[in-house]
């Protein structure tokens, strides 16, 4: 089988590069580009192509990989609200992607951008760098014996409860079902987890059902001076109603390693470019906000087990035996 890969970036050719010896029917090749209607064509001679959470996987772009002859997609992540589902099984095209890598490498940003952000350590940081020792404008808030309202608990959403418990906070989360793991959780309706807690976490994927949960409406309700943050996917916040909140002074800070216009920028160094849109600059004109680029999964271990189901999935498929659970279906 010969895979091409797009948006490679050097860890990912590293951590591929580890595991591959192991597949000896597996080849491939790494392209720099991301997947779009220009470079899908690309994947002439191929038979799978690898991408990530921000590739363009659009009916356009699959109909061309389906005329190019391609019938699997290796997703390298979790999230896949980039797929036309219904344009994939119309082409007949298999999506395997990796489930749960590492939840832990996530829950863990979240946290450090709810730290981060809460003492002002991006501010800390600068300052010190400056000879500046002052410490006005620093002020931050106990996570001890405070509410953490976690939306969302499956793998992330579970891994960010325990952090939490361990932080000494109350655990409270909303989920359309509830995870049997967690006891030490109160499960309460969206509604009071707005208003009873001190830090709110997103973790739940975007459908159409959670899109911009967090607007205007969902934010009056919460307490004042919560902390919000979300490593989950941008369009689940509503961006201009939240930028409404952080100026009304709702939000004692916020951590965004996703937004709404990632996709233009997400992986990529702008830094001589002119922007064409500006939630990212107007976020960060704000004191109180921390913005990192879709990083959250980003450890070793995470890449690593990437690397291997990646693989796997591909050989699965070889095999005529593909790991159900890996399955995306429509
Ligand atoms: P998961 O599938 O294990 O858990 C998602 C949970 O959300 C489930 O318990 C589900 O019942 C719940 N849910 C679904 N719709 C909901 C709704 N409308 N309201 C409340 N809860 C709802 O997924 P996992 O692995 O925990 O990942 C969560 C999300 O994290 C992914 O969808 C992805 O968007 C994001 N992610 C972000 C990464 C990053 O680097 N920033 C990396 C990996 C995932």
């Amino acid at each position: 089988m010969r895979i091409l890969f797009y948006d490679t970036k050097k860890y990912d050719k590293e951590s591929f590069d580890k595991v591959l010896p192991k597949y000896k029917d597996i080849e491939i090749e790494y392209a720099d580009s991301d997947i779009s209607v220009e470079t899908a064509r690309y994947a002439a001679g191929f038979d799978a192509i690898c991408a990530f959470v921000s590739s363009d996987l659009s009916k356009p772009v699959l109909d061309i990989l389906a005329k190019e002859g391609i019938k699997l997609i290796l997703m390298r992540c979790a999230g896949f609200n980039n797929i036309d589902l219904k344009a994939a099984k119309k082409n007949g095209i298999t999506i395997l992607r990796v489930p749960g890598y590492s939840p832990e490498a996530v829950a863990e940003h979240a946290m450090a951008l709810a730290l981060a952000s809460n003492r002002h350590i991006h501010k800390g940081y600068i300052k010190v760098r400056e000879n500046n020792f002052s410490l006005v404008g620093l002020t931050g808030l106990n996570f001890h014996h405070k509410t953490a309202g976690i939306i969302g608990t499956g793998k992330i959403g579970a891994a960010m409860c325990r952090i939490c418990r361990g932080f000494g906070m109350r655990v409270i989360a909303y989920d359309i079902y509830q995870n049997p793991d967690l006891d030490f959780v109160e499960y309460v309706e969206l509604d009071e987890l707005l208003k009873e807690s001190d830090l709110i976490s997103l973790h739940c994927p975007l459908t159409d059902e959670s899109y911009h949960m967090i607007n205007s409406k969902t934010i009056k309700k919460m307490k004042d001076k919560v902390v919000l943050v979300n490593t989950s996917r941008g369009a689940l916040i509503d961006t201009e109603d939240l930028i409404k909140g952080i100026r009304e002074h709702k939000f004692h800070s916020v951590g965004l390693d996703v937004y709404e216009e990632e996709t233009e920028n997400v992986f990529e160094n702008r830094e001589d470019d002119i922007l064409q849109t500006s939630i990212t600059s107007r976020l960060l004109s704000f004191p109180n906000v921390i913005v990192t680029s879709h990083q959250a999964f980003l450890t070793e271990e995470a890449l690593e087990a990437i690397s291997y189901t990646t693989m796997e999935n591909a050989q699965s498929y070889i095999e005529g035996n593909v790991i159900e659970q890996n399955l995306i279906h429509e």
